[in-house]
């Protein structure tokens, strides 16, 4: 994993993210993915809380695609796509990394990874140059396993980061003529959609075409939580572009990209752009938006911008034998689109943001845990509970107030444990506001002189702010036009 800079020593980020993967676990967040089994190595599921994250992540995204311009189209297209289609790509032939296994106790080792921990850049390097870099490594006896520490590690080899499955019998062995492959990124459905979008729709160049989905890659090493899973989901973005556009389309794109992660409330200072030296041979262009992550220690990797020039039309158009070319009213002109794409993992931006946002402050003089996350990803918006839960007039107007809220927000209604405890159950979530009903709500009030104008109590509420713990009071009739100003 290549780091710029640490913010953290290691010891500290893998603290920080053991706490994160803790609180992910304890509140609903991720699980281990078929944990009674025993697990299944680089394979997670989403709870409660993190499922609703996940999605407001991602309507984050598809709106500032889709809703917020004019020029870009949404697909949903199938895992499972023509197996030529993988060929054409040259994923079949290439989508692979170096390999090296410890021969004591069988630790697979992305190679590249080690040399570039020696400071060796190896990235996309042929498989010769890994093993005569890692060859060096072992004369001055700096090859170690990382799992054992035993310097008998094997030689690297390409391994294929396709996942294979079969069409047809299922006791049929899995032979060339039935396989097809699960996808390893999102955008190849949107090449082979090209030509329907365009006779459908009848969009004017430049235009896009953006789909989230699951993609599947057989990763060596599996590791660091949600960073790198085996199944994780793209949210890719293709812009059709004439040519000579191309460097005013991928600064734009560049741009719009960077302006999400503000709108999002990430600090500027923890964004950074890292271009690719060593291009894939389409590839005229590539910048990561690397972020960083206090649970791995620095920055890494989170999206690719990346301008992939005619090669994906191209090379679907010479093995479908079907015509993709653009024509051009306006110059006449007839041409293989270019295109500009953007690239970003949906998981591993929630690991982004659960980095971001995880934050331990002393409040009352209390130590506390609890998730900053931006008002509008945060996945329960206002929690409503009553003072006691014992007091049915106060479990009732609660109860009022709760079915009055969650007509436009996801709220959540808490009447367990008393109320420290439940302010803290909701700061660990990152809900953003806790609404309380207490006797000052139902009762009249106590000064005899004031006049509420109602027999049952004043109507106010309180209102508890995640991030300061301040409170205030607020009318009943008035909280949906304050929450209104909150999100
Ligand atoms: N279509 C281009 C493409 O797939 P990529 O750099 O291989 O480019 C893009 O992947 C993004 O997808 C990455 O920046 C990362 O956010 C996410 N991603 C890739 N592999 C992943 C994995 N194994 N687990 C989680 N996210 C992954």
């Amino acid at each position: 994993m290549s780091k710029l800079k640490s913010s953290e020593n290691s010891s500290g980020a893998s603290n920080r993210m053991e706490e994160i993967i803790s609180l992910c676990k304890r509140r609903g967040f991720v699980y281990p993915g078929s944990e009674i089994y025993g697990g299944l190595g680089g394979v997670y599921d989403y709870g409660h809380y993190g499922a609703i994250l996940k999605n407001n992540i991602r309507d984050s995204w598809q709106k500032s695609m889709i809703q917020d311009r004019e020029d870009i189209y949404l697909l949903d297209s199938a895992i499972f796509m023509h197996p030529t289609a993988w060929v054409a790509s040259g994923h079949v032939g290439n989508f692979d990394d170096p390999l090296v296994e410890c021969k004591k106790c069988h630790n697979r080792m992305r190679a590249d990874h080690i040399l570039e921990s020696f400071g060796i850049s190896a990235d996309k390097m042929p498989i010769d140059f890994i093993n005569k870099e890692l060859d060096k490594l072992r004369e001055e006896k700096k090859l170690k396993c990382s799992n054992c520490g035993e310097s008998d590690i094997a030689e690297a080899k390409k391994f294929s980061l396709m996942i294979k499955s079969n069409f047809g019998s299922p006791t049929e062995a899995l032979c060339e003529e039935n396989v097809v492959y699960l996808r390893p990124e999102t955008c190849g459905g949107i090449y082979l959609q090209y030509k329907n979008t365009i006779d459908s729709l009848h969009p004017k160049l430049p235009f896009g075409i953006a789909q989230v989905g699951k993609a599947f890659r057989n990763e060596i090493a599996a590791r660091q939580f949600i960073f790198r899973t085996r199944e994780f989901e793209q949210m890719e973005m293709q812009y059709f572009i004439n040519k000579k556009d191309t460097k005013e389309k991928y600064d734009m794109w560049k741009e719009v990209r960077m302006k999400w992660y503000l709108d999002n409330g990430i600090s500027a200072d923890k964004l950074t752009w890292y271009k690719h030296e060593k291009l894939a041979h389409y590839a005229s262009e590539a910048y990561d938006v690397k972020y960083d992550f206090n649970c791995l220690g620095g920055f890494d990797e989170v999206e690719g911008i990346h301008a992939r020039g005619d090669w994906d039309l191209s090379q679907h158009s010479k093995f479908s034998g079907v015509d993709l070319s653009y024509y051009d009213e306006e110059s006449k002109e007839r041409f293989t689109p270019h295109i500009v794409e953007t690239s970003v993992g949906l998981n591993r931006l929630f690991l982004m943001f659960m980095d971001f946002a995880y934050t331990e402050d002393n409040l009352g003089g209390e130590k506390r845990v609890f998730l900053k996350l931006p008002k509008k990803l945060a996945p329960i918006k206002i929690a409503v509970f009553p003072l006691l839960r014992n007091k049915p007039l106060l479990v009732e107007k609660a109860k009022e107030v709760y079915d009055l809220l969650r007509k436009d927000y996801m709220c959540e209604f808490d009447d367990n444990g008393n109320i420290g405890k439940r302010y803290r159950r909701q700061d660990e979530i990152g809900t953003p506001y806790c609404v309380t009903v207490d006797f000052e709500t139902i009762e009249k009030p106590a000064r005899p002189d004031e006049d509420s104008g109602r027999s049952g109590g004043d109507n106010t509420v309180t209102v508890r702010d995640r991030d300061t713990g301040n409170q205030e009071r607020i009318k009943i009739e008035e909280l949906s036009e304050y929450f209104k100003k909150q999100f």
